[in-house]
């Protein structure tokens, strides 16, 4: 039978928008897919109630103590859909070359016909929710709308924390019969008559499919973070940097913060960080007590679209609503700003559950609780962890939670011009070699620096863990198109702008011969934003190096720390040595984008090549 378009439970009964293509591509879809009911997404509050008390009747949810916790839910996976699966990312340009030798690509032809198989009934017994969302604020001209179809309730709870979705997206997408970006989720698990559902329903087969040309996303199999919450990795980022390299603006996996001094002045800077490498915490920064005055503002904590403005600025939007964080490691010490904004009306997934109704992470409190349950479901105490070596939580345990809802958003943060953008910092989880911080000596150096930076890879992606890989502008695994191609509209960027922003590249991770770290990082990162603002304004001192300047130990405000010269020159070192042997590990990248990288970039190590 062919499903009705009138939904048989829920709050909206019939298509809310009266655009064509919209409606007609529902029912095509629904057609394929066979749910059961279709539930046009209002985004109501009273809608979000409906679908966590679903949730909560079939397990996916549990109710945290309302009185600690309010308006909380956690949320438990499989072991098998934990984290965002790369080598299931498929880039589907019509060319191979399109993708770039850093994508996974496939025939889009065959992709398609290989999709129309898994998504034939494949939500059959579920119902099929259509979630209009928009991508920055509802009607900027910055904005970008998308309609993900999904039959997960779990994802559209989610959604409705992490971007402005429902009647107002509607609304927005028949003023003009707006393109939207069409998104296509299954967690891949139809059930038969009268079979029961599970807490955490997705499949062992996983595709996270793009087609770049027709600027459509099709995810199967997976529920979990960037995998099901299509409006993130998949559509502002993989499809945005296409859409962004189309017309000439730039969609970027960074955080965005505003910096201002004792005296009021106001400094925007984006930083690229890759995953698990420190953006929510970098974007929340509560700057020490001793450093009176300096206070810094949150705009976005992982995806910033950024564009010129008439007089030849960068202006940046934080596309998202809401923060989707790594739990473990976030507490009151490191970050406080997190923890009020996690607070309530936040949704816990793959952290440790405590007996009073509360959630525990690794991290969160110095003392962990006498027993939890674990993020597998189990029994968990600080002896069993000490014997089995399990965490409590999952390493990429997250927190969904309302970026209203954080009390340092920048009061601009919303505004649908963006915020002005003078410095871009660039960061990886450097054991060795990489200092503290160092300054690019112009754009195309910035960009050689952002281009060929090294990262040890973390829980985030499934995969092998503390492994340098490249990861160019930390885009490595969500640059849509042929990552030679993103590092060249990152040089022809420059045409566009009147001032370039100053370039940077930070390492907090510098470890000790013992293994310890040599930086304090999270508020103590202040110092070192201090100094990159004052570089901005032409205020600070450095000193030249070959990689680029540095700021000398009494260039760094230490009002309030103790810190040693000598720890200081260590993490600061610049050694030739390790220097050669990491140019020389720039090669790998030289030698899979070389037809398609700028000239720029050879030139850049040539003359690095020369310093050393
Ligand atoms: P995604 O959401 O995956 O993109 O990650 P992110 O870049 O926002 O990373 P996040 O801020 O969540 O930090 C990830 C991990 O790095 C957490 O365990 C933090 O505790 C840790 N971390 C963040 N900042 C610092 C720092 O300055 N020093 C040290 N040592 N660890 C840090
Ligand atoms: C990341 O992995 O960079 C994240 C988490 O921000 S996810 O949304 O799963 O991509
Ligand atoms: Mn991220």
């Amino acid at each position: 039978m062919k499903p009705s378009i009138i939904a048989q439970e829920g709050i909206s009964s019939s298509p809310p928008t009266t655009n064509k293509h919209l409606i007609r591509w529902v029912e095509k879809m629904a057609e394929l897919c066979h749910p059961d009911s279709i539930h046009w997404v209002d985004g109501s509050q009273a809608e979000y109630d409906f679908l966590c008390e679903r949730l909560v009747a079939v397990g996916t949810f549990t109710r945290l103590n309302e009185e600690q916790w309010p308006g909380c839910f956690y949320a438990r996976s499989v072991p098998g859909d934990v984290a965002r699966v790369e080598d299931r990312t498929f880039i589907c340009s019509l060319s191979r070359d399109g993708a770039g030798p850093t994508n996974n690509w496939e025939d889009p032809f065959v992709m398609r016909r290989r999709l129309k198989q898994l998504f034939r009934g494949c939500m059959q017994g579920r119902t099929m929710y259509v979630l209009p969302f928009s991508m920055g604020p509802v009607g900027s001209p910055l904005s970008g709308i998308g309609v993900q179809l999904t039959d997960s309730p779990y994802v559209v709870a989610q959604m409705r924390i992490m971007a402005r979705i429902g009647a107002p997206v509607f609304a927005e997408i028949d003023k003009d019969e707006k393109r939207v970006v069409p998104c296509v989720h299954s967690v891949g698990m139809p059930l038969k008559p009268g079979q029961p559902d599970v807490p955490w329903p997705c499949n062992e087969t996983k595709y996270i499919v793009h087609f770049p040309e027709t600027r459509e996303i099709w995810s199967y199999g997976s529920g979990y973070g960037g995998n099901a919450l299509l409006s993130k990795k998949c559509f502002a980022l993989r499809i945005a940097s296409n859409i962004a390299r189309d017309e000439g603006w730039m969609a970027e996996h960074m955080l965005i913060l505003g910096v201002e001094s004792p005296e009021g002045e106001k400094t925007y800077v984006a930083a690229a960080f890759p995953s698990a490498c420190g953006k929510t915490n970098f974007a929340m920064l509560l700057p020490p007590k001793a450093m009176e005055g300096w206070k810094v503002w949150t705009v976005g904590d992982d995806i910033a679209w950024i564009r010129p403005d008439a007089e030849g600025r960068l202006r940046a939007i934080n596309p998202e609503a809401g923060f989707f964080g790594v739990a473990p490691g976030t507490s009151v010490n490191t970050n406080p700003a997190a923890m009020a904004t996690l607070a309530r009306n936040a949704i816990f997934t793959n952290v440790a559950l405590t007996p009073d109704g509360g959630v525990w992470w690794e991290g969160m409190t110095d003392a962990p609780p006498a027993e939890c349950q674990d993020w597998r479901g189990e029994r968990w105490t600080p002896a069993i962890g000490r014997e089995t070596g399990r965490t409590a939580a999952h390493p990429n345990g997250r927190f969904t939670a309302p970026a209203a809802q954080c009390p340092t958003m920048d009061p601009d943060w919303e505004s649908p011009q963006g915020v002005p953008i003078s410095a871009i910092i660039f960061g990886g989880r450097r054991s060795t070699t990489l200092p503290l911080v160092y300054q690019a000596f112009n754009w195309s150096s910035g960009v050689y620096i952002g281009a060929t930076m090294g990262s040890e890879t973390t829980a985030a992606a499934a995969g092998a863990l503390g492994k340098v890989r490249r990861d160019p502008m930390a885009m490595l695994p969500f640059c849509g198109y042929h990552m030679g191609d993103y590092i060249r509209h990152w040089i022809k960027m420059q045409r566009e702008l009147a001032m370039t922003p100053r370039v940077f590249h930070v390492n907090w991770f510098r470890r000790d011969v013992q293994g310890r770290f040599l930086w304090p990082g999270f508020s103590e990162n202040m110092r070192v934003l201090r100094w990159i603002v004052e570089r901005v304004h032409g205020r600070a001192q450095g000193r030249e190096t070959p990689i680029g300047w540095v700021p000398r130990y009494e260039d760094i405000d230490w009002t309030g720390l103790d810190f040693p010269r000598s720890t200081f020159d260590e993490l600061m070192a610049v050694e030739r040595a390790a220097w050669r042997k990491e140019v020389i590990s720039h090669e790998e990248l030289f030698i899979d984008l070389h037809e398609h990288l700028p000239p720029e970039l050879i030139y850049e190590r040539e003359l690095l090549i020369c310093r050393l």
